[in-house]
């Protein structure tokens, strides 16, 4: 109840900071955790996260948390593999 009606609120400002930033995507209700996951399972671009989670496929608000989101999890896989070359992937996060 409480998620619907911060969802509801803040669709009505799609455009402004989210209220909770955990959520990434409001249209879709797609998290921060659901894209990293996406991630670890092989998206690569927003198109992939689009195709896998529908982020960035109504208002599109939501296209530079989704970019950012995308850039900050492949530094932290680049650096894992950096660190640990026999590394292929981080544990996926929820
Ligand atoms: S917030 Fe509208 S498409 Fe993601």
């Amino acid at each position: 109840m409480v998620l619907s009606i911060i969802l509801i609120y803040v669709y009505d400002y799609a455009c402004v900071e989210l209220v909770n930033p955990m959520i990434v995507c409001v249209c879709n209700a797609v998290t921060e955790s659901q894209i990293r996951l996406a991630i670890d399972e092989g998206a690569l671009t927003v198109a992939d996260l689009r195709a896998r989670l529908a982020v960035t496929s109504e208002c599109g608000c939501c296209a530079a948390q989704v970019d950012e989101a995308l850039a900050r999890r492949l530094l932290e896989i680049a650096g894992a593999r950096a660190s640990d070359p026999s590394a292929r992937s981080l544990p996926a996060t929820r």
